[in-house]
């Protein structure tokens, strides 16, 4: 078995790619990864899909220049424009993919909520990819832009949150859903206000856990390779474009029980 111990890239444009990160730290312990967020460019969803692709592609090219051996787009509206398997010969994973399967399978009556951004609902790849796998599913897509301030503000399980979360999805909860995809990786941190208003009921999906099962496989299958590590990584690096207290400190908080590396925070230009 040959082995590779070069980091793994992951990247989005603020805080949100953490929630996808965490599960990879669970999964992967001894791995390395480098992660990178586009705090100053943020929000994505906001913006247009040429735009999105380029600061995508800007962030590849970054990720590349740090000898990563896979990239993994822990973002959904980047996601939406980058629909290559590979880049410059190295494995990319989008998080429609693996969340569009986890709904379709998941789903009993075929009624599925779509949570995103407003670029992310407008480019409508969680449709597609899921009427793909069953045509008969029907998909119900809500842009839900505050969520993504909320989440970088901290504010993941608030009353505030609550009651922007009952505006957003009024109309969706009479749609008899069974299976909600959190199609952007900032709206797992706020999935006790969303799973309050939707109900016990409702299957919450995250995009984080589903990656991990598709980057499991691909080690078995060795299109990534292993670490021979045997041991956490003693460093976490975190780049930045653009320096914020705010994310440091949260990111610690938010990953103090996923790893024991030292989280490193770098501040750097894409451009
Ligand atoms: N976390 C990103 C996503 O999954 C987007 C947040 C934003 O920058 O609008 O879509």
């Amino acid at each position: 078995m040959i082995f590779d111990p070069r980091p793994i890239g992951v990247f989005d444009s603020g805080i949100g790619g953490l929630t996808v990160l965490r599960e990879l730290l669970l999964a992967f312990p001894y791995e390395t990864f480098i992660y990178l967020g586009d705090t100053a460019r943020l929000p994505y969803g906001s913006k247009s899909g040429n735009t999105v692709r380029k600061y995508s592609e800007q962030n590849l090219k970054f990720l590349l220049s740090r000898n990563v051996k896979a990239i993994v787009v822990a973002c959904n509206t980047a996601s939406t424009q980058i629909n290559e398997d590979f880049y410059e010969g190295l494995p990319v994973y989008n998080v429609i993919d693996p969340g569009s399967h986890l709904a379709a399978l998941t789903t009993k009556n075929n009624n599925v909520g779509i949570l995103a951004t407003r670029a992310t609902v407008k480019a409508n790849s969680y449709e597609q990819k899921i009427k793909m796998q069953n045509p008969l599913i029907n998909v119900f897509s809500v842009p839900c832009p505050l969520f993504v301030s909320l989440a970088e503000e901290g504010w993941h399980d608030d009353v505030i949150t609550e009651q922007v979360a009952e505006r957003y999805l009024s109309d969706l909860k009479n749609k008899n859903i069974d299976t909600v995809v959190l199609a952007c990786t900032h709206y797992p941190l706020l999935k006790k206000p969303i799973q309050k208003v939707l109900g016990p009921s409702v299957n919450l999906i995250d995009s984080g856990v589903a990656i991990s099962l598709i980057l499991k496989i691909d080690f078995e299958k060795e299109k990534v390779k292993r670490t021979d590590q045997k041991n956490a990584p003693d460093q976490l690096l975190i780049c930045l474009t653009d320096t914020g207290l705010q994310f440091e400190n949260l990111s610690t908080q938010l990953l103090a029980d996923h790893t024991k590396s030292k989280i490193i925070f770098e501040t750097v230009s894409v451009i």
